[in-house]
């Protein structure tokens, strides 16, 4: 059992069922979280569990991201989401995940030149946009582009093999996102320059043409650095629990990671932001009141809901959420780019946070309720809001996989199931069919 020789077993629980009481281990994290290891469960009493969505279902244990979500807290590797989002970088934070310390000075700076040196795709790369059609979305082109920088990389997966596609998908990532852009708008592809951080990178990539220059602007660049480090990583979500699962078949690290990215592309999951967009919009066609609104959300015989507010963890305020309405301010401002929708997001949150509604219900802002209004105000088109998630996302998924890849319980993920559905019945001919 997997359990057998672990350190962190902290008591037993029984369990009364069929006339017989069996003992179950209760396992402790560091953090106090208690679970019941159930790996023996099955043989011992012949039941499987049954939770739906895996509200209450622990699938590994985990040393990249802790969330508690009674108490709005969030650290990557130990280390508070504020403290990062103020002192870090997004290519040291990638670092911290993927390797579990901040790195020295010599590693940052090694890490930093590795991934500026592979950010180029191989030029043949260019005919696979080709074959996509002109107004293709960009998150489907990045999964099957991520998927297809497999088949430029296919040798044997060693440790140094990881290594290396671990900067690739890193180094890559923004070009391919840029790249899917350009090619819907149908406009040349522009190469990523050594000479510019990541964030500054990709916006010359995505807004840059040949046929001027484009200098990106330092604080941009900086707010989507910031925006980059927020969505580093979340713990089990689904697209990363989906690039476990993927990878417990020992499926390599790019078809891991192009499985997250069609994950994350569901509108329940990294489409939020875009949704808080288009409510905020309408707010502000309709009559911008906020009161109005809520009193929708509000309603049992309405189906509105107050998009960006509420989280299935986070029943305090999401720690990201309050740092990036600071952050709003200062970038809208930095654009001169009209206040509207900010303004209309605030009012609707403070109407919301003293609403007997939503104050019961533990609804606070989370993290896509202000990430869309700062994309908007950078250029960021609303079809690329998910993509700009990828990018963040990324040195989570890649830590998660490694984390999966290296743990001894790792089995193939393989849930069971409740069967519902007829019992045996003979076979009969299509000619006695009624
Ligand atoms: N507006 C109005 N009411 C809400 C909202 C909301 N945003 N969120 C939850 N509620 C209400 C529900 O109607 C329900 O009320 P009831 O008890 O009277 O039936 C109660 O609060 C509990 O809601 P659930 O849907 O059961 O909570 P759950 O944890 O399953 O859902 C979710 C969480 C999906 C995030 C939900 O809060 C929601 O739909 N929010 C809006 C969409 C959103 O912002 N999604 C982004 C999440 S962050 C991310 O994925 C990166």
């Amino acid at each position: 059992m997997a359990t057998d020789n672990r350190t962190d077993i902290a008591d037993i629980a029984e369990l009364n069922y069929g006339g017989r009481t069996t003992k179950l281990p209760v396992v402790r994290g560091s953090e106090g979280e208690a679970g019941l290891d159930i790996a023996k469960l099955r043989a011992l009493t012949g039941l499987v569990t049954l939770d739906p969505g895996y509200g209450n279902t622990g699938a590994c244990r985990s040393a990249v991201t802790f969330i508690d979500g009674e108490r709005g807290i969030l650290r990557y590797r130990g280390y508070p989401i504020e403290q990062l989002a103020q002192k870090s970088t997004f290519l040291e934070v990638a670092w911290l995940l993927v390797h579990g310390e901040l790195p020295t000075e010599g590693q940052l700076e090694a890490f930093t030149d590795r991934v500026t040196r592979h950010t180029l795709l191989h030029e043949k790369f260019r005919s696979f946009f080709d074959a996509l059609p002109h107004d293709a979305h960009p998150m489907p082109t990045c999964a099957a582009a991520v998927g297809a920088l497999a088949t430029w990389y296919q040798g044997p997966e060693t440790d140094a093999a990881v290594d290396d596609a671990v900067v690739r998908l890193i180094a890559k990532m923004p070009t391919i996102a840029a790249w899917s852009y350009k090619h819907s708008l149908g406009q040349p592809f522009v190469y990523p320059r050594n000479d510019l951080g990541y964030a500054a990178n990709f916006l010359k990539m995505m807004f840059g043409v040949p046929a001027e220059d484009f200098v990106p602007d330092p604080v941009v660049a900086k707010a989507l650095d910031l925006l980059l480090v927020l969505h580093a990583d979340h713990e089990q979500n689904c697209s990363t629990s989906t690039v476990r699962m993927v990878g417990s078949s020992r499926a390599n690290l790019f078809a891991s990671i192009g499985a997250g990215i069609s994950a994350l592309w569901g509108p329940l999951h990294g489409g939020a932001n875009q949704e808080v967009i288009e409510m905020l919009e309408q707010i502000a066609h309709e009559d911008g009141n906020a009161d109005v609104f809520l009193t929708k959300c509000k309603d049992r015989g309405d189906t509105t809901r107050l998009m960006g507010f509420g989280h299935r963890v986070y029943k305090a305020y999401d720690p990201r959420a309050a740092i990036l309405k600071k952050t709003c301010g200062e970038v809208l401002a930095r654009r001169g780019v009209s206040n509207r929708l900010l303004d209309i997001a605030m009012r609707l949150e403070e109407v919301a946070l003293r609403d007997e509604y939503f104050v019961k219900r533990n609804l606070y802002p989370n993290v896509d309720f202000y990430s869309g209004v700062i994309y908007q105000a950078i250029g960021i088109p609303v079809n690329m809001f998910t993509a700009m998630f990828v990018m963040g996302r990324l040195p989570g998924w890649i830590a998660q996989w490694m984390e999966m890849r290296k743990d001894p319980d790792t089995r193939i993920g393989r849930p069971r199931q409740i069967y519902t559905g007829a019992t045996e019945r003979e076979y009969v001919p299509i000619q006695v069919r009624g």
